[in-house]
């Protein structure tokens, strides 16, 4: 049988839009105050897009860090795969578009739809064509601009979610010392109704019965979904640490999704990690969809937080539902 390779993690770059929506921005917008935000969810600012700003434009930008990061061309890069819920149209690809405003020539790409999970099934996409040999380097993005389905006379949604986008490049790790070491993966349609966006698809063409019932924005349970997160992203951490005889003390660096800090702390607690391990940017950036893990990797590393050989453990729940995990560790 062949050898399969294991895929690290070579290079890293992020990139969120300079214009800030704070807290108090919000609460001229709607009915909310800085503390109901700040208790709830953790959030003080997101960062949010001019108009005409598309995914694919941070998506670039992000890409190019990563690429200056390790000294790489645009040519050098095989595939693409751009995870997002937001992608700059419904097709082509937003993939299609950002190899051709990098200038990627010799890549092939597509999207990858999983919501807040997209970044983490991305990575092990990407992971696949390094193990089996296809490819020597693949660029992995998560980015969202989630300004542009979000209903700013919504209170419940409008004060969550934030726009940016965060690379990595994948190669093949030299041994089994760094890099990727194992994932798991979940999806549960059933939880469907409760974070979606039921307008501009096939089911629901858009029209103006569509637009005036506000079917182009996101509609969520926050209840539901915070319920289902609490359980599922501590069930998937603590399924993989025991498949690989590990317990929360051994994590060096635990990178989840940033959708409310309260859901983390409660992952956290129950998986007893050290709470310095525990990495949180939500209160600068907001939930940022597929971007929130790549922007905290960038946070760990401003921390410190990111050495070779450090343990590292990615986690999200999001709309689906879909929840992922990925042990790794990192490679440089
Ligand atoms: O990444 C995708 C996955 N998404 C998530 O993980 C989101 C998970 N859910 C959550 O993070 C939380 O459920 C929210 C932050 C969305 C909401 O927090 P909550 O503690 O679950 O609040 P709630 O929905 O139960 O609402 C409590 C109260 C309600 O008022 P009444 O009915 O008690 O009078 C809401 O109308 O808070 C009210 N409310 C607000 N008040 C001030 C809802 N949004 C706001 C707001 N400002 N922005």
């Amino acid at each position: 049988m062949t050898q399969l390779l294991r895929a690290k993690i070579s290079a890293l770059g992020i990139y969120v839009p300079p214009r800030i929506l704070s807290n108090s921005d919000l609460e001229k917008l709607v009915e909310t105050s800085d503390e109901w935000i700040t208790s709830r969810t953790g959030i003080r600012e997101r960062h949010i897009v001019d108009q005409g700003t598309a995914t694919s434009d941070l998506a670039l930008a992000a890409a190019q860090k990563a690429l200056a990061e390790h000294g790489m061309t645009p040519n050098d890069i095989e595939a693409i795969v751009v995870a997002t819920v937001t992608p700059d149209m419904l097709f082509p690809s937003t993939a299609c578009v950002v190899q051709h405003k990098l200038g990627a020539k010799g890549a092939w790409g597509f999207d990858l739809s999983a919501a807040c999970s997209a970044f983490v099934y991305a990575l092990q996409t990407g992971a696949q064509f390094i193990a089996t040999g296809a490819h020597k380097r693949v660029l992995v993005i998560g980015a969202d601009v989630m300004s542009s389905i979000i209903d700013y006379t919504d209170r419940a949604t409008c004060v969550i979610f934030g726009d940016g986008a965060g690379a990595v490049l994948l190669e093949p790790a030299e041994d089994d010392s760094v890099g990727l070491i194992d994932f798991m993966h979940e999806i549960d349609g059933s939880g469907g109704c409760a974070l979606y966006m039921p307008g501009g698809g096939s089911l629901h063409p858009s029209t103006h019965e569509t637009v005036d019932k506000k079917m182009h924005y996101v509609h969520q349970d926050g209840q539901a979904v915070f319920k289902y997160a609490v359980r599922k992203m501590a069930e998937l951490c603590e399924k993989i640490l025991q498949r690989n005889g590990l317990t929360g003390s051994d994590i060096d660096t635990f990178i989840p999704h940033q959708a409310n800090r309260r859901i983390i702390t409660a992952t956290a607690d129950r998986l007893k990690l050290k709470p310095e391990s525990v990495i949180i940017n939500i209160d600068r950036y907001g939930n940022t969809t597929a971007a929130t893990i790549p922007l905290a990797m960038e946070t760990a590393r401003e921390q410190g937080k990111l050495k070779k050989g450090s343990l590292v453990l990615l986690a999200s729940v999001g709309a689906g539902f879909t929840t992922g995990v990925t042990l790794l560790r990192w490679a440089y």
